[in-house]
């Protein structure tokens, strides 16, 4: 994004002076940050550091101060799940699929929920309901195929799959559920090697497409492999914030956490 391009149309997401307590403890004090449409925006910092808590936060989950606008918006008060309806959509540190549904039924209810189906409509006219279901299951079959997971897989419960593939389903069904600001924790927990890669190539393939991720991630190569921008947390508070290689020679972050884990 050029200097030029600075025309008065609204980042994607924007939270300013967020503050999150739990009970005694100030999980979260004065974080602020924005990310546009077509970024990745990188959070990193020690276990404990409040990063999660950021994510609970910009959705409504917790209690929180702060101020937060979704595309200009001010959405202080709005429930997750109408955020979520709205874009704002959170993946979790542990994988939460319909256990019970097939990769690609898991994948269906997704879209479901971006077309926002309805049951009454369904009732009435049950042949109409026979052509959607048809035209939702090759829809789904699209949407796996096209974010890399495999065929061989679709027809699987998501616990009988990689534990890599679940971590990009997780991800790809975040964005066939409607996701344009897309809140990522720690998507890379206990993967490796071709599962990194395929995250990686995954999370760069929906930048591109114009979403806007937040990446929180401990995974550090994959951090400076892909973010745009990067904000470093430590007990709370707001550390580093600004291009990954500057953050990352910040000497703050190199005392409170890159350098300080030896
Ligand atoms: N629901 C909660 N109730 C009480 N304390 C919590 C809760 N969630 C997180 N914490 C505490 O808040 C701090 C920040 O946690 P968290 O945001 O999960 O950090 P991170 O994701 O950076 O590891 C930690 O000290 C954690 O123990
Ligand atoms: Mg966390």
């Amino acid at each position: 994004m050029s200097a030029i391009d600075s025309h008065p149309h609204p980042p994607a997401l924007k939270a300013a002076d967020l503050g999150v307590r739990y009970g005694s403890l100030q999980a979260l004090d004065g974080v602020s940050w924005t990310v546009d449409d077509g970024e990745i925006l990188g959070i990193i910092g020690p276990n404990g550091a409040g990063k999660s808590s950021s994510f609970a936060a910009v959705t409504n989950a917790v209690r929180r101060t702060g101020r937060v606008d979704l595309y200009g918006d001010r959405v202080d008060g709005v429930p997750t799940h109408r955020l979520a309806r709205r874009g704002l959509r959170r993946t979790f540190q542990q994988n939460s699929f319909f256990g019970g549904l097939s990769v690609r039924d898991n994948a269906v209810a997704a879209l479901a929920v971006e077309e926002g189906v309805s049951l009454g409509g369904s009732l009435c006219a049950p042949w109409r309901e026979i052509a959607q279901r048809r035209r939702h299951r090759a829809a789904a079959t699209r949407l796996l195929a096209e974010f890399g997971i495999p065929a061989k897989y679709h027809g699987l419960p998501p616990d009988n799959i990689p534990h890599g593939v679940q971590r990009c389903l997780s991800i790809v069904l975040a964005y066939g559920a409607g996701a344009r600001v897309l809140l990522v924790d720690e998507p890379a927990a206990g993967i490796g090697g071709e599962d990194l890669a395929r995250l990686a190539e995954l999370l760069r393939e929906l930048r591109g497409r114009g979403l806007a991720v937040l990446l929180i991630e401990h995974h550090m190569d994959l951090v400076m492999e892909i973010v745009d921008r990067l904000l470093v947390i430590d007990r709370g508070r707001p550390l580093a914030y600004g291009d990954p290689s500057e953050v990352q020679r910040d000497p703050a972050v190199l005392e409170a956490y890159l350098g300080g884990s030896g």
